[in-house]
């Protein structure tokens, strides 16, 4: 089924986009064992949580935003799965737990105004460099990770992949970009394009935002 077309988006959460398709593209090629623990961080609608589930694993999955919870709860209602859906920042409400899979489209714009979004733009802000969260998920995915585990993060290329993969790397994991797509500007980017620009993120030619996925995996 198409991860895109849920029916349930409350207003204020993020409805799935292309960087949510680039991500399951990626679920998908991911061999996984049925029973296999999945959890999906900022899981918005649920639509990767719902996709992981539909392939028989047990999935987590976890959002800071009420709506966000209630939305994905609705969705994987309808789906047919289980999926545990809880609130709560990052990682917080599964410390006590291990995972073969991490799944995460974490907000990752670069955004003139700081690290402190409100409402809806949760979903997509991150600070001056875009990796306010991309950081955190860098330094705490690892240790919730099983041996043979893996992460799969999309983000932008303006919020530097190389930089990904040094923290990753840092944090004992086997770290690569395995999906990139050129997607045209979004409402949020062509908004503060000038901005992008003049920071030198994106040169006065772009006229398109490449995305990536990185694969990470805790080697056994
Ligand atoms: C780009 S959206 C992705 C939604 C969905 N996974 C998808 O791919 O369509 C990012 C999500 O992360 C959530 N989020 C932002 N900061 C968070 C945090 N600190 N802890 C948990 N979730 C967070 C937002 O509420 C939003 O639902």
């Amino acid at each position: 089924m198409n991860p895109l077309l849920l029916p349930l988006v409350l207003p204020g959460v993020y409805a799935p986009q292309e960087d949510t398709a680039l991500l399951a593209g990626a679920l998908a090629e991911e061999p996984l064992r049925p029973g296999a623990d999945v959890l999906d961080v900022g899981t918005g609608s649920g639509a990767l949580a719902i996709e992981a589930a539909r392939r028989g694993t047990r999935v987590t999955a976890v959002d800071v935003s009420w709506r966000a919870v209630c939305t994905a709860r609705a969705n994987a209602w309808v789906a047919g799965v289980p999926v545990r859906i809880r609130r709560g920042n990052l990682f917080a409400p599964v410390r006590d737990r291990s995972f073969d899979l991490i799944l995460t489209n974490p907000p990752y714009v670069p955004a003139p105004m700081g690290i402190r979004p409100r409402g809806p733009a949760r979903a997509w802000d991150a600070g001056r460099d875009g990796r306010f969260v991309v950081d955190r998920i860098c330094r705490e995915a690892s240790p919730l990770l099983r041996p043979g585990g893996v992460l799969l993060m999309v983000h932008s290329a303006l919020s530097d992949p190389d930089r990904t993969l040094v923290h990753l790397r840092t944090a004992g994991l086997k770290a690569s970009v395995t999906r990139r797509s050129r997607i045209a500007f979004g409402p949020v980017v062509r908004g503060r394009a000038d901005w992008l620009r003049q920071r030198g993120l994106l040169s006065p030619a772009d006229e398109k935002e490449e995305l990536v996925v990185v694969r990470a995996e805790l080697p056994v």
